[in-house]
């Protein structure tokens, strides 16, 4: 079964009279439980397509579908309903709420459910301690470092049982030990929970421990290759 899918995607962006092609036809399918990489250098379309399967932002032309539902023929309010029913989100930056204490931010995709405090979290618990920081439950995150805030994202992407994740660049403002581990966090969450992963980097040493390498050039898919023998 696929969890997402795109067809002949394009995005453009407009700049007064230059055209920018973020993206210039893409076709991609995720299926449940894949764990994909897409990878290419700065500027290649990462971003774009991460924010378009994610449904944050509206393709140029082309199809978007979640699970079986096209994203074209939803309103808005269906969309966002859509993406916090099926998709975890991580970034980069981490955009961690600096107010909210660790365990506060992995309940926070579960309260705008509008599940119960108290289920809240028990269930954000559980997954901090899946990604090794119940110890850090009650501190805000300028008291833990780049790893461990990027942990907590990891916790609250799945907190909602997401059937994918998509993580844009999650590991480019780490160092390789952090960024390893962050590999190492996800990848066991996708063994774990079965949750499909789609997450791009620009380095390709992290590429060793994929299913699927996705790799982006200049808004166009170069290569899209399955890795046999990923743990
Ligand atoms: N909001 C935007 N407005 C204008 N151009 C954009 C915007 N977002 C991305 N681009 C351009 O689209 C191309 C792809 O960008 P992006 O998807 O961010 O690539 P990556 O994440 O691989 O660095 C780049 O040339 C970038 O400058
Ligand atoms: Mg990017």
């Amino acid at each position: 079964m696929k969890v997402a899918e795109a067809k002949a995607l394009t995005k453009s962006y407009h700049f007064g009279d230059t055209e920018v092609h973020a993206l210039r036809g893409v076709d991609i399918t995720i299926a449940e439980h894949e764990f994909v990489a897409v990878w290419g250098p700065s500027g290649s379309g990462k971003t774009t397509l991460c924010n378009l399967l994610g449904l944050l932002d509206d393709p140029t032309s082309g199809k978007v579908s979640i699970g079986e539902k096209a994203a074209e023929n939803l309103r808005d309010d269906e969309k966002s309903e859509l993406r916090n029913e099926s998709i975890g989100f991580v970034f980069q930056n981490f955009n961690l709420v600096p107010v909210l204490s660790a365990v506060e931010n992995v309940m926070l995709p579960l309260q705008i459910q509008g599940i119960s405090k108290v289920e809240a979290r028990e269930k954000a618990l559980r997954l901090l301690d899946e990604v090794e920081l119940t110890d850090r439950a009650n501190h805000r995150p300028q008291k833990l470092s780049g790893g461990q805030q990027q942990r907590v994202a990891i916790a609250r992407a799945l907190v909602a049982d997401p059937v994918l994740v998509i993580a844009d660049e999650p590991t480019a403002n780490l160092d390789t030990v952090n960024a390893n581990r962050i590999i190492d966090v996800m990848r066991r969450i996708n063994q774990t929970r079965g949750a499909a992963f789609v997450f791009s980097t620009h380095d390709d040493r992290l590429l060793d421990r994929v299913d699927r390498r996705v790799h982006l050039q200049d808004g166009e898919i170069l290569e899209d290759e399955r890795v046999s023998g990923a743990e």
